[in-house]
């Protein structure tokens, strides 16, 4: 079987439906598969704010669609007066999450086609559909060129959430599992929990089970002991940005368990289509992390009152630990400022 022929996706977790944007919401998975049907901007941007709606690319196409509702809800004006109308859904979205740069570069698209075919609603909904679209093609594609890079029999350990639920569908580094699982290659993915917010748990499990693909649940510190014991092939994760010169931010963790590959001589791999890639960033300091609610940490604990709590949600991994960057454009090895720059500029 092909892979362009393979069923392994069957969740969407963003869909435009009968005039609305239907989220899967991932709040409530794995218990409930409920969605919810937004129609207006501010609920788009509680919706990302809360998290039922999380993933780099499927925030961006989240906020692609959102700018149709946008487009919507503006009374007839003047173009100029539309614009700006546009342009300040834009800003309430872009504000949103401020680590993924997927929410940036899809309200950028949406803007250069509000730009050119002002008041247009349906060149707007081409242009989501087309990004959404694109999405799961640019996934299947690192599907591919990911999956080659994998032995037969491979133990692999993943990080939070990168599956269907994650992007447009398919998924980035859950992608390249799926596809590695469809030829046989994959004995067992070792499962983050990815604490505090479980999107292993909750979120990776529940795909790949749907799947029938062999996983075991880790908690987040048992990483290095996996590796350790030895038979960890690669570490396989996703990305919220890779700066220009190949620093990645991603999912709190992400960082120890490069260092720990590192140490143990496993392979560690990014998967991230290029609308991850930020040219914009020269490195990594320059990425904005996102600080959430001590309570998602806290919550269930009884925390004396004069203990405080931090909770970032991603970290940034120096290029240096990066052993493979696989996007839909193609595979970058050791990735470095001028290996992103030579991708990007397509050479
Ligand atoms: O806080 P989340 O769940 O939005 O974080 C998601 C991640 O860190 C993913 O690894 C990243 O967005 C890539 S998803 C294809």
């Amino acid at each position: 079987m092909t892979i362009a022929t393979m069923q392994h996706d069957s969740v969407r977790a963003v869909e435009w439906c009968d005039d609305a944007l239907m989220l899967l919401d991932q709040r409530r998975l794995p218990a409930e598969t409920a969605y919810l049907r937004l129609e207006n901007v501010p609920a788009v941007v509680a919706a990302i704010r809360n998290m039922s709606v999380r993933g780099a690319p499927a925030i961006g196409v989240t906020a692609a669609y959102a700018m149709v509702l946008a487009a919507r809800a503006i009374p007839d004006c003047e173009v100029a007066g539309w614009l700006g109308a546009m342009e300040k859904a834009r800003e309430r979205l872009a504000a949103a999450r401020p680590t993924a740069v997927n929410l940036d570069w899809a309200l950028a698209a949406m803007m250069a086609v509000a730009h050119e075919y002002p008041r247009d609603q349906q060149a707007l909904l081409a242009e989501a559909r087309r990004i959404h679209e694109a999405d799961i093609a640019g996934n299947r594609r690192m599907g591919e060129l990911g999956s080659e890079l994998i032995s037969a029999d491979s133990v692999v350990l993943t990080h939070c959430n990168t599956g269907a639920l994650a992007t447009g569908g398919y998924g980035t580094a859950l992608g390249v599992i799926r596809a590695a699982a469809a030829t046989g290659k994959i004995r067992e993915v070792l499962v983050d929990e990815t604490r505090p917010w479980l999107q292993g748990a909750r979120l990776t499990a529940w795909e790949l089970h749907r799947e029938g693909i062999p996983a075991r649940l880790i908690v987040d510190s048992a990483a290095a002991l996996f590796m350790a014991r030895g038979g960890v092939s690669w570490v396989i994760v996703g990305a919220d940005r890779v700066a220009a010169n190949g620093d990645v931010a991603n999912k709190i963790g992400t960082y120890a368990l490069a260092v720990a590959a590192r140490y143990h001589g496993v392979g560690f791999m990014v998967v991230a289509p290029t609308s991850t890639v930020d040219l914009a960033t020269a490195t990594g300091e320059a990425i904005p992390i996102e600080e959430r609610d001590g309570a998602e940490i806290s919550e269930g604990v009884d925390l004396p009152a004069s203990v405080a709590v931090s909770n970032p949600a991603f970290d940034v991994t120096p290029a240096a630990l990066v052993d493979v960057l696989v996007t839909e454009r193609g595979v970058l090895r050791q990735p470095d400022t001028c290996g992103i720059d030579r991708l990007m500029s397509g050479l």
